[in-house]
Protein backbone atom coordinates (compact mmCIF):
# COMPACT_ATOMS: atom_id res chain seq x y z
CA UNK A 1 0.00 0.00 0.00
CA UNK A 2 2.75 2.37 0.95
CA UNK A 3 6.26 2.30 0.84
CA UNK A 4 8.34 5.41 0.76
CA UNK A 5 11.09 7.05 -1.26
CA UNK A 6 10.47 4.09 -4.06
CA UNK A 7 8.31 2.49 -6.60
CA UNK A 8 6.80 -0.22 -5.78
CA UNK A 9 4.19 -2.99 -7.38
CA UNK A 10 0.74 -2.38 -6.57
CA UNK A 11 -2.12 -4.62 -7.05
CA UNK A 12 -2.83 -7.85 -5.17
CA UNK A 13 -0.87 -11.44 -5.00
CA UNK A 14 -1.93 -14.35 -3.42
CA UNK A 15 0.38 -16.05 -0.99
CA UNK A 16 0.31 -19.32 0.56
CA UNK A 17 2.08 -20.70 3.67
CA UNK A 18 3.86 -23.69 3.86
CA UNK A 19 5.70 -26.41 5.87
CA UNK A 20 9.51 -25.25 5.53
CA UNK A 21 9.22 -22.20 3.14
CA UNK A 22 7.03 -19.91 5.40
CA UNK A 23 5.33 -17.52 3.06
CA UNK A 24 5.46 -17.79 -0.38
CA UNK A 25 4.28 -14.61 -2.74
CA UNK A 26 3.47 -15.67 -6.07
CA UNK A 27 4.00 -12.25 -8.14
CA UNK A 28 2.16 -13.63 -10.71
CA UNK A 29 1.25 -10.21 -12.27
CA UNK A 30 5.01 -9.47 -12.40
CA UNK A 31 5.58 -11.97 -14.55
CA UNK A 32 7.28 -10.63 -17.65
CA UNK A 33 6.58 -11.76 -21.69
CA UNK A 34 9.84 -12.09 -22.28
CA UNK A 35 10.47 -15.39 -23.49
CA UNK A 36 12.75 -16.22 -26.40
CA UNK A 37 11.23 -18.76 -28.79
CA UNK A 38 12.49 -21.20 -31.50
CA UNK A 39 11.54 -22.58 -34.60
CA UNK A 40 12.51 -26.52 -33.08
CA UNK A 41 9.52 -28.71 -34.27
CA UNK A 42 9.11 -31.67 -31.62
CA UNK A 43 6.25 -34.77 -32.44
CA UNK A 44 2.81 -34.89 -30.95
CA UNK A 45 3.20 -38.61 -30.71
CA UNK A 46 1.02 -38.88 -33.75
CA UNK A 47 2.54 -38.77 -37.33
CA UNK A 48 0.07 -37.58 -39.22
CA UNK A 49 -1.29 -34.72 -36.27
CA UNK A 50 2.31 -33.68 -37.21
CA UNK A 51 1.85 -33.58 -40.33
CA UNK A 52 -1.69 -31.33 -39.97
CA UNK A 53 0.29 -29.09 -37.88
CA UNK A 54 3.46 -28.46 -40.56
CA UNK A 55 5.35 -30.69 -39.01
CA UNK A 56 4.89 -30.94 -35.03
CA UNK A 57 4.75 -28.48 -32.12
CA UNK A 58 7.09 -25.74 -31.46
CA UNK A 59 9.95 -26.75 -28.49
CA UNK A 60 8.56 -24.22 -26.47
CA UNK A 61 4.69 -23.85 -27.03
CA UNK A 62 1.55 -24.39 -25.10
CA UNK A 63 -0.95 -26.82 -26.41
CA UNK A 64 -4.58 -26.47 -25.45
CA UNK A 65 -6.19 -29.96 -26.54
CA UNK A 66 -10.54 -29.62 -26.23
CA UNK A 67 -12.93 -31.91 -26.61
CA UNK A 68 -16.28 -33.38 -24.84
CA UNK A 69 -15.76 -36.27 -22.42
CA UNK A 70 -14.36 -39.61 -23.88
CA UNK A 71 -13.44 -38.13 -26.65
CA UNK A 72 -10.05 -38.67 -26.34
CA UNK A 73 -8.19 -36.04 -24.29
CA UNK A 74 -6.05 -38.76 -21.89
CA UNK A 75 -5.02 -40.22 -25.00
CA UNK A 76 -3.63 -37.26 -26.53
CA UNK A 77 -1.80 -36.55 -23.76
CA UNK A 78 -0.55 -40.28 -23.88
CA UNK A 79 0.70 -40.38 -27.17
CA UNK A 80 2.57 -36.55 -26.45
CA UNK A 81 4.84 -38.56 -23.42
CA UNK A 82 5.48 -41.45 -25.99
CA UNK A 83 6.65 -39.17 -28.64
CA UNK A 84 8.58 -38.14 -26.06
CA UNK A 85 10.00 -41.67 -25.25
CA UNK A 86 10.91 -42.15 -28.96
CA UNK A 87 12.82 -38.92 -28.73
CA UNK A 88 14.77 -39.80 -25.41
CA UNK A 89 13.23 -36.93 -23.71
CA UNK A 90 11.44 -36.69 -20.46
CA UNK A 91 7.87 -35.82 -20.01
CA UNK A 92 5.62 -34.97 -16.61
CA UNK A 93 2.15 -36.06 -16.60
CA UNK A 94 0.03 -33.89 -13.57
CA UNK A 95 -3.22 -35.84 -13.30
CA UNK A 96 -5.82 -34.47 -11.61
CA UNK A 97 -9.13 -36.78 -12.57
CA UNK A 98 -7.93 -40.21 -12.79
CA UNK A 99 -6.07 -42.38 -10.29
CA UNK A 100 -2.26 -43.68 -10.99
CA UNK A 101 -3.82 -47.23 -11.49
CA UNK A 102 -6.41 -46.06 -14.13
CA UNK A 103 -4.40 -44.14 -15.87
CA UNK A 104 -1.64 -46.90 -16.40
CA UNK A 105 -4.66 -48.89 -17.28
CA UNK A 106 -5.65 -46.98 -19.80
CA UNK A 107 -2.10 -46.05 -21.07
CA UNK A 108 -1.18 -49.58 -21.42
CA UNK A 109 -5.19 -50.10 -23.27
CA UNK A 110 -3.06 -47.90 -26.22
CA UNK A 111 0.12 -49.75 -26.10
CA UNK A 112 1.95 -47.58 -23.86
CA UNK A 113 3.80 -49.05 -20.75
CA UNK A 114 4.11 -45.99 -18.57
CA UNK A 115 5.27 -48.53 -15.43
CA UNK A 116 8.67 -49.49 -17.73
CA UNK A 117 8.75 -45.49 -18.49
CA UNK A 118 9.07 -44.70 -14.93
CA UNK A 119 11.29 -47.06 -14.01
CA UNK A 120 13.80 -46.22 -16.69
CA UNK A 121 13.49 -42.35 -15.57
CA UNK A 122 11.67 -40.91 -18.69
CA UNK A 123 8.27 -40.71 -16.65
CA UNK A 124 6.81 -39.11 -13.80
CA UNK A 125 3.21 -39.33 -13.24
CA UNK A 126 2.01 -37.29 -10.35
CA UNK A 127 -1.54 -37.59 -9.52
CA UNK A 128 -3.74 -35.66 -7.17
CA UNK A 129 -7.10 -34.42 -6.49
CA UNK A 130 -8.00 -30.81 -7.35
CA UNK A 131 -9.58 -30.77 -3.84
CA UNK A 132 -6.62 -31.51 -1.40
CA UNK A 133 -5.07 -27.90 -2.00
CA UNK A 134 -5.48 -24.84 -3.29
CA UNK A 135 -4.37 -23.54 -6.77
CA UNK A 136 -1.70 -21.30 -5.29
CA UNK A 137 -0.07 -24.87 -3.44
CA UNK A 138 -0.76 -26.86 -6.75
CA UNK A 139 1.26 -24.09 -8.54
CA UNK A 140 3.99 -24.38 -6.39
CA UNK A 141 4.46 -27.69 -6.03
CA UNK A 142 3.98 -28.20 -9.72
CA UNK A 143 7.29 -25.81 -10.25
CA UNK A 144 9.05 -27.74 -8.04
CA UNK A 145 8.53 -30.72 -9.95
CA UNK A 146 8.95 -29.24 -12.86
CA UNK A 147 12.29 -27.79 -11.61
CA UNK A 148 13.29 -31.30 -9.82
CA UNK A 149 12.69 -33.64 -12.48
CA UNK A 150 13.71 -31.44 -16.00
CA UNK A 151 11.24 -33.05 -18.41
CA UNK A 152 11.41 -31.56 -21.59
CA UNK A 153 7.55 -32.08 -21.88
CA UNK A 154 5.00 -31.31 -19.35
CA UNK A 155 1.38 -32.29 -19.52
CA UNK A 156 -1.63 -31.42 -17.20
CA UNK A 157 -4.78 -33.60 -17.49
CA UNK A 158 -7.08 -31.73 -16.77
CA UNK A 159 -7.30 -28.02 -16.29
CA UNK A 160 -11.36 -28.24 -16.19
CA UNK A 161 -10.88 -30.64 -12.92
CA UNK A 162 -8.64 -27.30 -11.58
CA UNK A 163 -10.72 -24.64 -12.44
CA UNK A 164 -13.75 -26.39 -10.36
CA UNK A 165 -11.96 -25.68 -7.02
CA UNK A 166 -11.01 -22.21 -7.66
CA UNK A 167 -12.57 -18.82 -8.61
CA UNK A 168 -11.92 -17.12 -12.15
CA UNK A 169 -9.57 -14.72 -11.24
CA UNK A 170 -7.45 -17.22 -9.01
CA UNK A 171 -7.79 -19.59 -12.12
CA UNK A 172 -6.43 -17.53 -14.38
CA UNK A 173 -3.55 -16.51 -12.18
CA UNK A 174 -3.00 -19.90 -12.11
CA UNK A 175 -2.93 -20.95 -15.46
CA UNK A 176 -0.45 -17.62 -16.42
CA UNK A 177 1.78 -18.64 -13.51
CA UNK A 178 2.07 -22.46 -14.82
CA UNK A 179 2.12 -21.14 -18.81
CA UNK A 180 5.14 -18.61 -18.39
CA UNK A 181 6.99 -21.13 -15.90
CA UNK A 182 6.91 -24.07 -18.69
CA UNK A 183 7.72 -21.01 -21.34
CA UNK A 184 10.56 -19.94 -19.48
CA UNK A 185 12.62 -23.60 -18.64
CA UNK A 186 11.67 -23.71 -22.51
CA UNK A 187 10.14 -26.88 -22.75
CA UNK A 188 6.39 -27.94 -24.09
CA UNK A 189 3.28 -27.80 -22.08
CA UNK A 190 0.28 -29.79 -23.12
CA UNK A 191 -3.13 -29.19 -21.28
CA UNK A 192 -6.28 -30.68 -21.96
CA UNK A 193 -9.85 -28.89 -21.00
CA UNK A 194 -13.30 -30.71 -21.10
CA UNK A 195 -16.33 -28.72 -22.89
CA UNK A 196 -19.14 -29.58 -20.92
CA UNK A 197 -21.84 -30.46 -24.10
CA UNK A 198 -21.58 -33.55 -25.77
CA UNK A 199 -21.56 -32.27 -29.35
CA UNK A 200 -20.08 -28.75 -29.73
CA UNK A 201 -19.73 -25.79 -27.47
CA UNK A 202 -16.68 -24.38 -25.30
CA UNK A 203 -16.00 -23.89 -21.63
CA UNK A 204 -14.83 -21.45 -19.47
CA UNK A 205 -11.23 -22.85 -19.00
CA UNK A 206 -10.93 -22.53 -23.22
CA UNK A 207 -12.00 -19.40 -23.01
CA UNK A 208 -9.50 -18.60 -20.24
CA UNK A 209 -6.36 -20.28 -21.76
CA UNK A 210 -7.08 -20.02 -24.98
CA UNK A 211 -5.63 -16.57 -25.41
CA UNK A 212 -2.51 -17.67 -23.69
CA UNK A 213 -1.73 -21.01 -25.73
CA UNK A 214 -0.23 -21.61 -29.12
CA UNK A 215 -1.81 -24.06 -30.55
CA UNK A 216 -5.55 -25.24 -30.17
CA UNK A 217 -6.36 -28.81 -31.45
CA UNK A 218 -10.25 -30.16 -31.33
CA UNK A 219 -11.55 -33.05 -30.73
CA UNK A 220 -15.13 -33.41 -31.65
CA UNK A 221 -17.58 -36.46 -32.02
CA UNK A 222 -19.83 -36.06 -35.23
CA UNK A 223 -23.22 -38.28 -35.22
CA UNK A 224 -23.66 -40.08 -38.57
CA UNK A 225 -25.83 -42.06 -39.57
CA UNK A 226 -26.27 -43.51 -36.18
CA UNK A 227 -22.66 -43.67 -35.38
CA UNK A 228 -20.24 -41.65 -32.81
CA UNK A 229 -17.33 -41.36 -34.93
CA UNK A 230 -14.40 -39.18 -33.97
CA UNK A 231 -12.97 -35.58 -35.57
CA UNK A 232 -10.23 -33.64 -35.05
CA UNK A 233 -9.07 -29.99 -36.24
CA UNK A 234 -5.89 -27.69 -35.48
CA UNK A 235 -7.19 -24.96 -34.43
CA UNK A 236 -5.06 -22.29 -34.19
CA UNK A 237 -1.40 -22.64 -34.34
CA UNK A 238 0.98 -19.48 -34.03
CA UNK A 239 3.17 -19.06 -36.08
CA UNK A 240 2.79 -21.74 -38.61
CA UNK A 241 0.72 -23.34 -41.74
CA UNK A 242 -1.41 -26.29 -40.45
CA UNK A 243 -3.96 -27.84 -41.92
CA UNK A 244 -7.35 -26.82 -41.69
CA UNK A 245 -9.81 -30.00 -42.55
CA UNK A 246 -11.55 -31.38 -39.77
CA UNK A 247 -10.35 -35.19 -40.22
CA UNK A 248 -11.62 -38.43 -38.49
CA UNK A 249 -9.89 -40.45 -35.96
CA UNK A 250 -10.38 -43.80 -34.48
CA UNK A 251 -8.76 -45.15 -31.39
CA UNK A 252 -7.83 -48.67 -30.79
CA UNK A 253 -5.32 -50.86 -29.14
CA UNK A 254 -2.25 -48.78 -30.71
CA UNK A 255 -3.66 -45.60 -30.03
CA UNK A 256 -5.23 -42.56 -32.28
CA UNK A 257 -5.23 -42.65 -35.74
CA UNK A 258 -6.53 -39.85 -37.96
CA UNK A 259 -7.71 -40.69 -40.88
CA UNK A 260 -9.89 -38.42 -44.02
CA UNK A 261 -11.18 -35.68 -43.66
CA UNK A 262 -14.87 -35.29 -43.61
CA UNK A 263 -16.14 -34.54 -47.06
CA UNK A 264 -19.52 -32.57 -48.15
CA UNK A 265 -20.13 -31.98 -44.23
CA UNK A 266 -20.68 -28.82 -42.47
CA UNK A 267 -21.48 -27.76 -38.92
CA UNK A 268 -19.34 -30.22 -37.43
CA UNK A 269 -17.75 -27.97 -34.52
CA UNK A 270 -20.88 -26.47 -34.10
CA UNK A 271 -22.43 -30.29 -32.72
CA UNK A 272 -24.62 -29.99 -35.74
CA UNK A 273 -22.81 -31.86 -38.82
CA UNK A 274 -25.41 -31.76 -42.12
CA UNK A 275 -24.45 -33.41 -44.88
CA UNK A 276 -24.24 -30.96 -48.32
CA UNK A 277 -25.09 -32.65 -51.26
CA UNK A 278 -22.74 -32.91 -54.38
CA UNK A 279 -24.59 -30.83 -56.52
CA UNK A 280 -24.71 -27.85 -54.05
CA UNK A 281 -21.17 -28.18 -53.39
CA UNK A 282 -20.45 -27.22 -57.39
CA UNK A 283 -23.27 -24.53 -57.22
CA UNK A 284 -21.27 -22.79 -54.30
CA UNK A 285 -18.23 -23.63 -56.33
CA UNK A 286 -19.08 -21.87 -59.63
CA UNK A 287 -21.15 -18.75 -57.28
CA UNK A 288 -18.62 -16.30 -58.13
CA UNK A 289 -17.46 -17.42 -61.46
CA UNK A 290 -20.08 -15.22 -63.23
CA UNK A 291 -18.31 -12.01 -61.51
CA UNK A 292 -15.46 -12.60 -62.87
N1 LIG B 1 -7.97 -49.92 -25.81
C1 LIG B 1 -8.89 -49.21 -26.45
N2 LIG B 1 -9.31 -49.58 -27.66
C2 LIG B 1 -10.24 -48.86 -28.31
N3 LIG B 1 -10.79 -47.74 -27.84
C3 LIG B 1 -10.41 -47.32 -26.65
C4 LIG B 1 -9.44 -48.02 -25.89
N4 LIG B 1 -9.25 -47.36 -24.75
C5 LIG B 1 -10.07 -46.30 -24.79
N5 LIG B 1 -10.78 -46.27 -25.92
C6 LIG B 1 -11.73 -45.22 -26.32
O1 LIG B 1 -11.17 -43.99 -25.88
C7 LIG B 1 -12.11 -43.27 -25.13
C8 LIG B 1 -11.51 -42.60 -23.90
O2 LIG B 1 -10.47 -41.76 -24.28
P1 LIG B 1 -9.87 -40.76 -23.21
O3 LIG B 1 -9.76 -41.40 -21.88
O4 LIG B 1 -8.65 -40.22 -23.82
O5 LIG B 1 -11.01 -39.67 -23.18
P2 LIG B 1 -11.01 -38.29 -22.43
O6 LIG B 1 -11.35 -37.27 -23.45
O7 LIG B 1 -9.78 -38.12 -21.66
O8 LIG B 1 -12.26 -38.47 -21.47
P3 LIG B 1 -12.53 -37.82 -20.04
O9 LIG B 1 -13.09 -36.48 -20.29
O10 LIG B 1 -13.53 -38.75 -19.44
O11 LIG B 1 -11.25 -37.79 -19.31
C9 LIG B 1 -13.11 -44.26 -24.64
O12 LIG B 1 -14.37 -43.67 -24.57
C10 LIG B 1 -13.07 -45.36 -25.66
O13 LIG B 1 -14.03 -45.12 -26.65
MG1 LIG C 1 -9.35 -37.93 -19.64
Amino acid sequence: LKFRGTLHQKGEFPFTILPKDGVVVIPLSAIELKQKSSNFRITSGIEELDKMCGGGFFRDSIILVSGATGTGKTLMATEFIDGALKKGEKSLLFAFEESREQLFRNAIGWGIDYEKMEKNGSLKVSCEYPEVSGLEDHLIRMKSEIESFKPTRVAIDSMSALERVSTKKGFREFVIGITSFIKQKEIAGLFTSTSPTLMGGTSITEAHISTITDSIILLRYVELFGEMRRGITVLKMRGSMHDKHICEFTIDSKGMHIKQPFKDLYGIIAGEPKFVSRSELERLDNLFDDIK
